[in-house]
């Protein structure tokens, strides 16, 4: 399958990814820019695993091609805490004790970070949370933690 040479511009960086039609954006991800914190769950947009921001919404990196992303600004968690929102969204998962093995954690902070940058500071709700975090799974806290950590967060930007 013919490649061609794009820039993909994440977390304020270009990178050079040498893309075929069917390459995904994860794959180029983890494995061209060397960004692993986004992670392969499902690979069918069922688990949230995957989720990174482009153009500032959270969506499933697994089913995206990365040619669509050209031009278009990719956001990771490994860039989480050069914005305020982001740092603010680690530091409250942190304590609110919301990580257990991690898996999913990337994805629902880049998750958060999408739902708090177009809620007004503290304005969120529960059901603004739990409608956000619908496509994000997570086996281990329960989700009890993840609420949590995403309501201090928002308060935290009153
Ligand atoms: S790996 Fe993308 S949604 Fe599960
Ligand atoms: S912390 Fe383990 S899957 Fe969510």
């Amino acid at each position: 399958m013919t490649t061609r040479h794009m820039t993909l511009r994440v977390n304020g960086a270009e990178y050079d990814v040498a893309a075929a039609p069917d390459t995904l954006l994860l794959d180029a991800l983890r494995y061209t820019c060397g960004l692993t914190g986004a992670k392969l769950g499902c690979g069918t947009g069922d688990c949230g695993a995957c989720t990174v921001t482009v153009d500032g919404e959270a969506v499933n990196s697994c089913l995206v091609y990365v040619l669509e992303c050209e031009g278009h600004p990719v956001e990771t968690v490994e860039g989480v805490t050069a914005s305020g929102i982001g740092a603010v969204v680690a530091e409250e998962f942190v304590k609110a004790d919301a990580v257990q093995c991690g898996f999913c954690s990337p994805g629902i902070i880049m998750s958060t970070c999408a739902l708090l940058a177009r809620t007004e500071p503290g304005a969120v709700t529960d059901e603004d949370i739990k409608e956000a975090l619908a496509g994000n799974l997570c086996r281990c806290t329960g989700y009890v933690p993840i609420l949590d950590a995403v309501r201090r967060a928002s308060g935290a930007r009153r």
